[in-house]
């Protein structure tokens, strides 16, 4: 991994931009956002500077006046880096570094910088890197020449290249190996997922804070890490729900939304949300004390957009109800999003309203089939096991009859067996 911002804190001054579309209030929103990823990435800020133009500047993003004096303002705070709430061009990264003369940092460097902090499994770590040295590619400039010891290169270089070009070689053979390894780590995947077909998967997705992992660990065993900070959970984690529903319920935490994450990392992230794309009902986890929650509501739908998961089922859990100052929002949220169930994850409050709420959902498309079938037919039986809860098996000289719960789906695969070998289905248990 390759981080942006030292081990030891360093001083960040951040840059907003307002456009003609947007007002200087939304600005100051998004430093304020822009001001806790660069806390969680280990940065401490010392100063926020805001400008207001009618487009930006193709070489500096920013006015050149503001350049000048962005150099003195970084001189005068004794500032390490200046974080830009926008993404910048690789052009505009140098000519900004050539003048202001330290690290100049976007969101998404920023964003990448974090997720590299945090990547856990070796799936979310792959795909880190590899969104890293994706974005570094075009930005290579000085200060990443160190670049080549990590990668393992020295010695690689041929007669008359330069530094900057054998990393530049470097870093994509080691794009296309990463590739190469994310691909089969995808299709063990794929296998391990085969043999969870009768269970019902729930993915919580949100807002990053909207507190996904207090509440997983709330509803599960699990010790899920849990921080006031952004980014706290990047890998999926998996755990069984604890219910008295004969149906298996799985929870499947995932990485938190955020408003402007950048377009190639919601690309190279669609593997580690493959997860929730796999679920039978999203859990939409808000933080219901948020002053923004409808804007920060409105980012997942599109981020679910994006990942084409949006047709989904949704639970609509708004979280942080001790919170609340005015419970007047509750009646409104009921109105406006169904089904929702409102609850503290950190409190324990009304869980068991959002347990139930689950469970009927899960049992709500489930329902009931006999089948008929030679006793010695292990595989179709095993394969029926598989996407089934078999509730009754009875033997009868040669022949089983099994009477089964599933989902719809699965019930359409079994039928679809049956049918294949010409064995018998009543809908009548
Ligand atoms: P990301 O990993 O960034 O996506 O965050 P997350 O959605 O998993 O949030 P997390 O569970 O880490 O919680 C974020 C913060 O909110 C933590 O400080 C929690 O203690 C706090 N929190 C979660 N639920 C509640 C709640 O019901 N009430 C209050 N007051 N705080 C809560």
């Amino acid at each position: 991994m390759y981080p942006v911002i030292a081990e030891k804190r360093e001083r960040a001054i951040l840059v907003g931009v307002t456009l003609n579309k947007h007002t200087r209030w939304e600005t100051e929103e998004h430093l304020e956002e822009l001001s806790l990823l660069a806390d969680t990435a280990g940065a401490t800020v010392v100063q926020r500077v805001i400008q207001e133009r009618h487009h930006v500047d193709a070489a500096y993003f920013i006015g050149r006046g503001k350049v000048e004096a962005l150099s003195d303002l970084v001189e005068a705070e004794a500032a390490d880096l200046v974080i830009f709430d926008d993404d910048l061009s690789p052009a505009q990264v140098r000519n900004l570094e050539k003048v202001i003369q330290k690290k100049i940092v976007d969101r998404s460097g920023l964003i990448l910088d974090i997720f590299a902090r945090r990547a856990k499994t070796r799936e979310a770590r792959t795909q880190v890197e590899l969104a890293q040295l994706n974005y570094l590619l075009p930005r290579l400039t000085r200060q990443w020449t160190h670049l080549s010891r990590q990668v393992g290169g020295i010695g690689t270089r041929g007669p008359g290249e330069t530094q900057l070009e054998v990393d530049r070689r470097l870093i994509r053979k080691r794009i296309s190996a990463l590739s190469r390894q994310l691909d089969k780590i995808k299709s063990q995947r794929e296998v391990r997922r085969k043999h969870r077909d009768q269970t019902f998967r729930v993915a919580l997705v949100g807002y990053t804070n909207a507190g996904k992992s207090t509440l997983m660990n709330a509803l599960t065993d699990a010790d899920v890490f849990v921080e006031d900070r952004l980014f706290a959970t990047l890998d999926a984690t998996i755990r069984r729900m604890k219910t008295e529903s004969a149906r298996p319920v799985l929870l499947i935490d995932t990485v938190g939304f955020i408003r402007k994450l950048p377009h190639h990392l919601v690309a190279s992230f669609i593997s580690t949300l493959e997860e929730a794309r796999e679920a039978d009902l999203l859990l939409h986890v808000v933080d219901v004390s948020h002053p923004h929650l409808f804007e920060q509501m409105a980012v997942v739908k599109d981020v679910l957009n994006q990942l084409q998961i949006a047709d989904k089922p949704v639970l609509h859990v708004f979280n942080k109800v001790d919170l609340l100052q005015h419970k007047g929002l509750i009646s409104r949220l009921r109105n406006e999003f169904q089904p929702s169930v409102f609850i503290s994850a950190t409190r324990g409050l009304f869980l068991d309203d959002l347990r139930h709420e689950v469970i009927r959902l899960a049992t709500e498309e489930v329902s009931e089939l006999q089948l008929t079938l030679p006793v010695q037919d292990s595989e179709t039986l095993a394969r029926i096991y598989e996407l089934a809860d078999v509730q009754q098996a009875e033997f009868e000289d040669s022949v089983v009859r099994l009477n089964v719960r599933a989902t719809r789906e699965n019930l359409g695969k079994i039928r679809r067996l049956m049918a294949e070998h010409e064995y018998a289905v009543s809908s009548e248990p």
